[in-house]
């Protein structure tokens, strides 16, 4: 009895030790990952001036970005957990980016476009697999709009990850959370899609309002990486939206509330998404209820 307890007690052992040199690997290599320096394209960008373009621009930056980056872009704490860690969107005012560096035209262009940031990096969490198909004027008025901005103080916490959010992101426990691995860097760029209540320009629209980092590739429903966050309904025609007509589907964004009343939880970020005119809404709803194209 005694001897069959002793080679229990050191196969446990043998295990514990085993799954901490598997953490211990997986650290290494996600740290590796993470600390990868990546060589862009330098794609020149025309970032205009006046104010009509800067205004656009912060209609913009607003719907596809405050979610992370707050309402006026000064930044906030998305992510903060004791035994994994702290991620800050950063604050965006007077130009500045992470660190409070000051960034140039085409660190904007890395970090939105690629998710790199302007040391090299890549950037966790921001989705820009889907900002990638930002048009170059949008992303020229938007460019324009953060450097346009006045200096808000808005001091934050810095980006740190525990070793064991390190070796969980590693072994995709939050989902895929580095965009730059997900582009492809060197692609042509996509042809622009005309402005119009179209559904091809729904689908742009919705590409560039990364609706699919919640809702799932295919808009049938998924969920944020943030573990707190709740289920994202299905958008398409599988979906209760059918139901709203697009009158109720545009409301939503301008009340928080859907048209049986419920009010929508505020993950789901209506009032920044609200920001769209009601053409670009109508677009997106002409798109979504073109789904499932099969
Ligand atoms: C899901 C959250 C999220 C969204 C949405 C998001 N970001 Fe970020 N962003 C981040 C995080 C997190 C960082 C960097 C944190 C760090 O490493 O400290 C960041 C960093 C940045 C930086 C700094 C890059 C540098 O080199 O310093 C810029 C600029 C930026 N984001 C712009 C944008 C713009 C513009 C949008 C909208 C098109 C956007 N972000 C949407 C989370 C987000
Ligand atoms: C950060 C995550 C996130 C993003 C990004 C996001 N959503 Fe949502 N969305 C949610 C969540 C969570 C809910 C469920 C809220 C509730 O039911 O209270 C939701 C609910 C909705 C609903 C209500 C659906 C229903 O059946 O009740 C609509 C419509 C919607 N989102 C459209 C969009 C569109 C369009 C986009 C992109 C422009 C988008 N969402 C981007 C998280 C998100």
């Amino acid at each position: 009895m005694r001897k069959l307890m002793k080679w229990i007690g050191t196969g446990l052992l043998g295990l514990v030790v085993l799954i901490l040199l598997a953490g211990v690997v997986l650290y290494a290599t996600t740290l590796r990952r993470l600390d990868r320096a990546y060589t862009l394209p330098n794609e020149p960008i025309t970032v205009p001036v006046d104010p009509v373009s800067i205004s656009r621009g912060q209609r913009l930056v607003t719907a596809r970005c405050g979610g992370c980056h707050g309402e006026n872009s000064v930044g906030m704490v998305i992510f903060q957990d004791p035994m994994l860690g702290t991620i800050s969107a950063p604050n965006l005012t007077a130009g500045r980016g992470i660190g409070g560096a000051q960034l140039k035209d085409g660190d904007y262009v890395h970090a939105i476009r690629h998710g790199v940031d302007h040391t090299g990096r890549p950037i966790l969490t921001m989705p820009s697999e889907y900002f990638y198909s930002i048009n170059d004027q949008e992303l020229g008025e938007m460019i324009a709009y953060l450097k346009s901005t006045a200096l808000v103080e808005n001091s934050l916490p810095a980006t740190r990850i525990t070793p064991l959010g390190v070796a969980l992101i590693g072994a995709g426990a939050f989902g895929d959370l580095i965009a730059a691995e997900k582009i492809d860097h060197q692609a042509a760029r996509p042809a622009t899609v005309a402005a119009g209540i179209t559904v091809a320009y729904g689908e742009y629209l919705v590409q560039a309002g990364q609706c699919r980092t919640c809702h799932g590739p295919d808009l049938t429903g998924g969920k944020d990486p943030d573990p707190n966050a709740p289920p994202a309904p299905d958008l398409t025609t599988t979906g209760e939206l059918t139901a709203w007509e697009e009158n109720g589907f545009i409301q939503m964004f301008r009340t928080g509330k859907t048209p049986t009343g419920r009010q929508i939880n505020p993950f789901m970020p209506w009032k920044e998404i609200g920001q769209m005119t009601n053409d670009e809404l109508r677009a997106m709803w002409l798109y979504l209820q073109s789904l499932p194209t099969e």
